[in-house]
């Protein structure tokens, strides 16, 4: 690398992302000449950002809440998987022109490599945002026969259920407690894709105390910080495998540097670095 490389987050309020202590630490203690800031800005400012982002020297960002779908329209190129997700959580700037990728799904694909018992039965997703879409997206891959996502509104489930209507078994409900409790008694996978149980909801569960789960179920929170939610407490109290966001974080972190910075990248000691500073 022989120019100083600027990366970011761009969010919303940003107040609890690790991506910052993740990236610098790999990039202090290999002596690369990257920095990695956090870009809040209001929605109303979001195109004005990208515009001055074409001519900055920032090469590359991740994108978060609440931008990962709103950002689609305000990009000069889309990647055919982001486009089918409906969600973009990596930007590259590629001399002024911003592409947009989804790294959540591959970040989340490879965390279920390691539960080799995983049925490809039922699975449950609560939430449809974002993260929710490349969730559904990396779950149809693998092959699950029954996919149902829960959200409160409407709206986005039917333009969830419209996008992907390639994939068959895929159910979308509005959230009812007592609806979600039934289908947890069968599924294989439950993934928590909302912000219940991060501040300011830490004290909070998607699903409060009396669920039901499967033997062998896995419970997975995308939430990272905390590291054991509310959800995850509970779920582990039933016998349930439990999975926090961390590892998906990392995965999809090394992705965005794949992009960003291709053959520059060492992945084994940034796995090791990221997990030695988020574990600390
Ligand atoms: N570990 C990782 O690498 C990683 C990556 C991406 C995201 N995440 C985490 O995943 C979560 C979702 O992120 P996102 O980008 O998808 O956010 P998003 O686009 O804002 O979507 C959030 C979803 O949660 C639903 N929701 C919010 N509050 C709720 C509540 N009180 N009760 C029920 N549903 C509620 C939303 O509303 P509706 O009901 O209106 O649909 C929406 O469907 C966040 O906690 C984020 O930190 C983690």
């Amino acid at each position: 690398m022989d120019k100083k490389i600027s990366l970011g987050i761009l969010g919303g309020k940003l107040r609890s992302s690790l991506s910052p202590l993740m990236f610098e630490h790999y990039f202090g203690r290999f002596k690369l000449d990257i920095s990695y800031k956090l870009y809040p800005v209001a929605s109303d400012m979001l195109s004005f950002f990208l515009s001055k982002t074409r001519t900055s020297d920032i090469i590359g960002l991740n994108v978060t809440i609440p931008f990962k779908e709103k950002i689609i329209p305000l990009l000069d190129y889309l990647d055919p998987e982001a486009k089918i997700i409906g969600a973009v959580n990596v930007i590259h700037n590629s001399k002024g022109r911003l592409k947009g990728y989804n790294t959540d799904y591959t970040g989340f694909l490879k965390t279920l490599d390691k539960y080799d018992f995983l049925k490809t039965g039922n699975a449950l997703v609560l939430g449809a945002g974002g993260a929710a879409r490349g969730i559904i997206y990396g779950l149809s891959r693998m092959k699950f026969k029954n996919i149902t996502f829960f959200s409160r509104n409407d709206e986005k489930i039917n333009k969830i259920l419209g996008n992907f209507h390639f994939i068959s078994g895929l159910n979308g409900e509005q959230w009812k407690i007592e609806k979600i409790k039934e289908k947890m008694k069968n599924a294989d996978i439950v993934v928590n894709a909302t912000p219940v149980g991060m501040f300011p909801l830490e004290n909070k569960s998607p699903v409060e105390v009396d669920f039901a789960l499967k033997k062998k179920a896995i419970v997975y929170d995308l939430i990272y910080n905390p590291k054991v939610t509310k959800f995850l407490k509970l779920a582990k109290s039933k016998g349930a495998v439990v999975e926090n966001g961390l590892w998906m974080l990392i995965y999809q972190a090394l992705e965005s540097l794949r992009l960003w910075i291709g053959e520059d990248l060492n992945e084994e000691f940034f796995i090791k670095s990221s997990t030695e500073v988020l574990n600390a």
